[in-house]
């Protein structure tokens, strides 16, 4: 069943958990990502980025979310675009069908550009117009994703801010969050506080100077009623960058966000967390180890079945982990013409305090 964010996250707000946005580019991850779910019973946000789209191509990925939506029917699936970079990229997801869409305005819509507050606002707001009208929900984010260690926006994806940042850039403003979901009516707000895309976040287990976790705090005291988004949340576990390594990768020590962290998050509000790294490392080490162990082997099933079940035994972890576990069963998804109608009503505008 499809289901938009909006009505996901309300749930999870109402029963304390959060929920992984994992990303997804093929069948592999997709499947991987689902039989997790299944096994669960969790709901699910499957997220594309442009990357994704353009790699898989919209047309296909389309079909891929319909195939996934009809084989696991009791299972609510949420498609949501990560990083829009403009209106046309949010449209054009809508058109395929997502039911979420992110208007990613902290940078400009050549990704690389840190925005002003004006140039964000204006251009989520066009988006929340939009995407509501078609009962789509939206995530906005305020603050740059980058390295409080090293002031560099994030560029391991290809996307992420030039040159060096300043603190106030790199952590979400709570003040400012509060005029930016009154004046944009987002339905979350990804938020910065010194977390970045890839496996290179860290160069030491992080404590508060480099991992922000009481922007979060603050944030919610001030916003108890908006679900927040963690950006950048892979844990690059240690286990994993060992089996990588094992069989001829070479990864230098790096870390992540802890797990434990991100469960201190969720008790503060945090409702979405994107994991796109730990499932791409689990998939990699799975098929360096058949590579390595079996030289001889060109099936190139025999790679990917392993690497599925890696990504997912990571996956049932974090929905075991973040609470989302077992609330499949309990949620029963609102129509895109329902949700339009309640936002045209304004029982979905935030409430702000
Ligand atoms: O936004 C970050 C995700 O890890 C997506 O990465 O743009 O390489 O698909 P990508
Ligand atoms: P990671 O690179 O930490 O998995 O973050 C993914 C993400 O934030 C996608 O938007
Ligand atoms: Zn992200």
């Amino acid at each position: 069943m499809l289901i938009t964010l909006r009505q996901l996250l309300d749930h999870a707000a109402e029963h304390d958990y959060g929920i992984p946005a994992f990303n997804v580019n093929n069948m592999e991850q997709g499947l991987a990502i689902l039989k997790a779910a299944k096994r669960t019973g969790a709901p699910v946000i499957l997220q594309a980025s442009r990357g994704a789209r353009s790699y898989a191509g919209d047309f296909l990925l389309q079909y891929l979310i319909k195939g996934l939506v009809a084989s696991y029917p009791t299972i609510p699936i949420c498609m949501h675009q990560d990083h829009g970079n403009s209106q046309g990229t949010c449209m054009t997801a809508i058109q395929y069908g997502f039911t979420s869409v992110m208007m990613d305005g902290s940078l400009e819509a050549d990704g690389r550009t840190p925005a002003s507050f004006a140039y964000n606002v204006n251009i989520t707001q066009q988006v929340t117009d939009m995407a509501h009208f078609g009962g789509v929900s939206v995530e906005g984010e305020l603050g740059v994703l980058g390295s409080l260690e090293t002031g560099m926006g994030d560029k391991e994806d290809g996307h992420g801010a030039d040159g060096i940042l300043s603190e106030d850039q790199l952590l979400t403003d709570p003040e400012q969050a509060v005029e930016f979901v009154k004046a944009t009516e987002v339905d979350a707000l990804a938020i910065a506080m010194g977390t970045s895309h890839g496996a290179y976040k860290f160069s030491r287990k992080p404590d508060g100077d480099i991992l922000a976790m009481h922007v979060i705090e603050e944030i919610h005291k001030r916003l108890p009623d908006t679900h927040l988004v963690m950006h950048g949340s892979s844990s690059v576990p240690q286990e994993l960058q060992e089996i990588f390594n094992e069989f001829g990768g070479e990864m230098p020590q790096t870390f992540g966000v802890p797990v434990e962290e991100i469960e201190r998050g969720i008790k503060h509000g945090v409702r979405k967390v994107n994991i796109d790294t730990d499932c791409r490392l689990a998939m990699a080490g799975a098929i360096r180890k058949v590579a390595t162990l079996n030289k001889g082997e060109f099936d190139i099933r025999k790679f990917l079945k392993p690497a599925t079940d890696a990504m997912e035994d990571l996956c049932v972890d974090r929905f075991e982990r973040f609470g989302a576990a077992g609330k499949a069963d309990s949620i029963k998804p609102i129509t895109l013409s329902e949700m339009s109608k309640r936002y045209q009503d304004g029982a979905l505008k935030p409430k702000i305090q």
